[in-house]
């Protein structure tokens, strides 16, 4: 049996774009429980504007979330987190005493990336956020124009102790072509962490199972774990995260995925 613990998506009925309603948080997770989701980190957006500014009450939200869970005999654990978009306003929130780290443990802080080129001072937020002593795990890389563009730029990043998450629904080309071949150069290099969902609605599929499960063959299972599943615990823990299996330093600038991207 799997135990699959996912770190990032948007099961807190209403208050982002992910479920809309407690109904349908139940039925995600469950579907997600059937492909061997144990945990989920519930991470609402964080954005310096509109109302996701306003959401402070993400681990009252968890526990009620929890009740409901529990209520309807679903076994999975659910822990509060966030997905940060970056910006200053982050560290006015961390002044404030708001935690927007991952199970609340202060360590790691899971990073968005928007779709095109990076935020403004992003080198340098990501900087102060581990001067604070939080490692930062970068959302999705593999959808963001700057790292599709040449996913060598993860480089300097991984370099300095930043991490990263892919998204399960790369790998089935939910996301285009270029995304789907970056996530799977980004795991194949051993440049990830993670593994996740950022599921936002109820699927017939178990999004995360299904992701792991086409990956046995491609990726060795000991790696396979650390995605999907040690890495995940040393985050709930507010531990180290695991050592990646050697890594493929770059991409080979004249290799056949720098020809597909050039397309
Ligand atoms: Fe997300």
């Amino acid at each position: 049996m799997e135990r699959l613990i996912d770190i990032h998506c948007h099961i807190i009925p209403g208050v982002d774009d992910g479920v809309a309603t407690l109904e349908e948080a139940l039925a995600l997770i469950k579907s997600e429980e059937e492909g061997g989701t144990v945990a989920f980190i519930a991470t609402p957006h964080f954005i310096d504007r509109g109302d996701y500014r306003r959401l402070s009450d993400v681990a009252e939200r968890v526990q009620d979330l929890s009740q409901e869970v529990a209520k309807v005999g679903l076994k999975s654990k659910i822990y509060p987190g966030g997905e940060i978009y970056p910006t200053m306003a982050i560290f006015e929130a961390l002044d404030a005493g708001r935690s927007l780290t991952l199970a609340g443990k202060g360590k790691h802080m899971l990073v968005d990336l928007p779709m095109g080129s990076l935020p403004n001072d992003f080198d340098s937020i990501l900087y102060e956020i581990q001067v604070r002593g939080i490692v930062p795990i970068l959302a999705h890389p593999e959808r963001c124009a700057y790292f599709q563009d040449d996913p060598n730029r993860l480089v300097p990043y991984l370099e300095r102790n930043i991490s990263c998450q892919v998204n399960a629904r790369s790998l089935s080309g939910r996301y285009g072509t270029r995304a789907n071949t970056v996530a799977l150069e980004i795991l194949k290099r051993h440049w990830a962490h993670f593994l996740s969902s950022d599921c936002h609605k109820a699927r017939r599929e178990p999004v995360l199972g299904v992701a792991k499960a086409s990956l046995k063959g491609v990726l060795d299972s000991e790696y396979l774990e650390i995605l999907t599943r040690a890495s995940a615990e040393a985050v709930i823990r507010g531990d180290v995260l695991p050592k990646l299996p050697k890594a493929v330093q770059s991409v080979q600038k004249q290799g056949w995925l720098s020809r597909v991207l050039r397309k």
